[in-house]
């Protein structure tokens, strides 16, 4: 079973400035929530309650202000510093003390999942105990993502942004590893742009057979909230689907309450916390 997750939060964000010149874009508001909420509550709806977030050394207090230790939502949060961005795969040079001998998910702290076939979807990768599993979703620009080419439901071929069309499937930003990932981390040189890819790792696991893949169906929606299109279309989104349905999305506190790993008495230190806001009027309610 995975137990453990990471959450990489660290980052330039240069796409977005200057939003990003002073706040980490994994701070910014997706309607009511900062983004961080959304990559949180899909590891805490994967059962995962042990992780590990990568921040920015100016930024960590802010995190720690936002989450704390976790505590408040019945999990166990962490820091951990990243000097610089060295490439997602820097996650397992950073976290190898927090991995240890398990298993470990990643999730990008700026990736947006929803869709009601998800949840089982991450049960059932959990449970992998050999090899790297991902997770795909056809998209409209393949040539911006890394894409995995998939013959006789096998992936064949994986490629970082490619020029010509190749497949329209691209590799989103949630990934369960075994713990051989630590040690072909420590393998990998960095790409001309001068970080550690994840597609090289990923390469490491296919030479293997040890890569297997999950598609993101169409009932699922997936994004990554690098540019400002991005960030105003999820926010759009979310705000649309919490007004017509009268739910949150990534609401941390009701996961947890769902899950039973606070109670109501922990939920009114909550909505003490977070103070007089529509936010607390949900948590209120449930
Ligand atoms: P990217 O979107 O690739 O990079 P970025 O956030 O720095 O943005 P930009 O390209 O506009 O400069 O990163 C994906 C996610 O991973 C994002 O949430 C930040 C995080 N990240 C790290 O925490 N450390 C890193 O070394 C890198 C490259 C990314």
């Amino acid at each position: 079973m995975v137990k453990k997750g990471i959450i990489l939060a660290g980052g330039s964000g240069t796409r977005l400035s200057p939003l990003t010149k002073a706040v980490n874009k994994q701070l910014l508001p997706i309607n009511d929530k900062p983004l961080i909420f959304y990559p949180l509550s899909i590891l805490m709806l994967a059962n995962i309650k042990d992780i590990l977030i990568i921040v920015n050394p100016k930024q960590i207090e802010n995190f720690k202000n936002l989450l704390g230790d976790g505590r408040r939502f019945g999990i166990k949060i962490q820091y951990k510093i990243q000097s610089k961005p060295k490439g997602l795969p820097d996650a397992f040079n950073l976290g190898k003390n927090f991995i240890k001998k398990d298993n470990v998910a990643l999730i990008l702290g700026d990736n947006f999942f929803y869709g009601q076939s998800l949840t089982a979807k991450l049960e059932k990768s959990l449970t992998h105990k050999n090899g790297s599993r991902i997770f795909l979703k056809k998209v409209k620009r393949p040539e911006n993502y890394g894409v995995a080419v998939i013959k006789n439901n096998r992936i064949e071929k994986l490629i970082e942004k490619p020029k010509k069309f190749i497949s329209n499937y691209a590799i989103t930003g949630l990934y369960f590893f075994d713990n051989n990932v630590i040690r072909y981390t420590k393998t990998l040189k960095p790409s001309k742009r001068g970080e550690l890819e994840i597609i090289d790792l990923l390469k490491i696991y296919k030479k293997n057979y040890k890569l297997s893949f999950e598609h993101i169906g169409r009932g699922a929606v997936w994004s990554d909230a690098g540019k400002i299109d991005d960030m105003t279309n999820i926010s759009s989104f979310v705000q649309s689907v919490e007004k017509v349905q009268d739910i949150k999305i990534a609401c941390l506190e009701e996961i947890a309450l769902y899950k039973k790993w606070i109670d109501k008495k922990q939920i009114l230190k909550n909505i003490k916390f977070y103070g007089n806001c529509d936010y607390s009027n949900y948590l209120k309610k449930i």
